[in-house]
């Protein structure tokens, strides 16, 4: 291991390892990015700066996701990114290796990430969505008044997401757990979830992904 390498990554490796052998992280000898490569990095508290490589080796390194389950952060609201990371804080968004990520963070060091990450672009995917996709999630939306709090273009603001162009794979892994209350920090988004069928997700999901 070199000097560069992030000392929770280490840690990590210690304890869900399963999760991330599985996707990958570490079982493909992946190394991440060196931390000053990255741009503004050296903007943040260096316990912080130490970390962006650890983050971006899921999240991607130019916001691209490299697994299906991890979604785009990068561009995605500041108050919105900073509230999905104090409840993997305090447990109410349980998710194995990002509860054990922000552990032992301060709310001012997730207040910084969101900040940091909120201002980087936010990349174009260029999903595709299936033929007839978009006359029923129009339907589909316009009952659950989606766009009432997601915004013109599901833009969001704030401490509501951006869905538009949004990894398709994640969108559907989120809604389902919404439903399920796997996700249960937003009972609003559940119990609304709730009232849609798993096919009428997965057809949400590509066309919000191919916007
Ligand atoms: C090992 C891969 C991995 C690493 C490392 C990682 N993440 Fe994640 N992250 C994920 C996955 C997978 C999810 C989705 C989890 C879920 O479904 O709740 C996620 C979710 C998130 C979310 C919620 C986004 C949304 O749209 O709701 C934020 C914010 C986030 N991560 C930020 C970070 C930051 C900041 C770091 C570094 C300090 C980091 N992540 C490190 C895999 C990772
Ligand atoms: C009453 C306002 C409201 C309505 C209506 C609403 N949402 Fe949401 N949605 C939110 C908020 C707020 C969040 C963030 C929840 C959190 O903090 O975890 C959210 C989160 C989400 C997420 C998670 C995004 C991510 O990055 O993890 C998805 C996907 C989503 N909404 C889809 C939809 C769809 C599809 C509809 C319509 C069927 C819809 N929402 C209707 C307010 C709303």
């Amino acid at each position: 291991m070199t000097r560069s390498t992030p000392r929770l990554l280490l840690a990590l490796c210690a304890v869900p390892i399963a999760w991330l052998v599985a996707t990958g992280v570490h079982a493909e000898g992946e190394r991440p990015p060196a931390p000053s490569t990255i741009p503004g990095i050296d903007q943040l508290a260096g316990h912080l700066a130490e970390l962006v490589p650890m983050c971006v080796a899921c999240h991607g390194e130019n916001g691209v996701p490299n697994y299906a389950e991890s979604p785009i952060i990068d561009g995605q609201h500041e108050g919105y990114i900073y509230i999905q990371l104090r409840d993997y804080k305090n447990g109410s968004r349980k998710h194995e290796v990002m509860n054990e990520i922000v552990k032992d963070l301060s709310r001012q060091d997730l207040r910084e990430l969101a900040a940091f990450f909120a201002k980087r672009p936010w990349p174009r995917l260029q999903q595709q969505a299936e033929e007839g996709d978009d006359v029923v999630a129009e339907r589909l939306a316009s009952a659950g008044m989606c766009k009432e709090c997601h915004l013109g273009g599901y833009l969001g603001d704030g401490t509501v997401p951006r869905l538009a162009g949004q990894l398709t794979s994640y969108l559907v892994v989120t809604m389902r757990a919404f439903k399920t209350k796997e996700r249960a920090n937003n009972a609003a988004m559940s119990s609304l979830l709730d009232t849609y069928t798993d096919e009428e997700i997965d057809v949400l999901a590509r066309y919000l992904g191919a916007l």
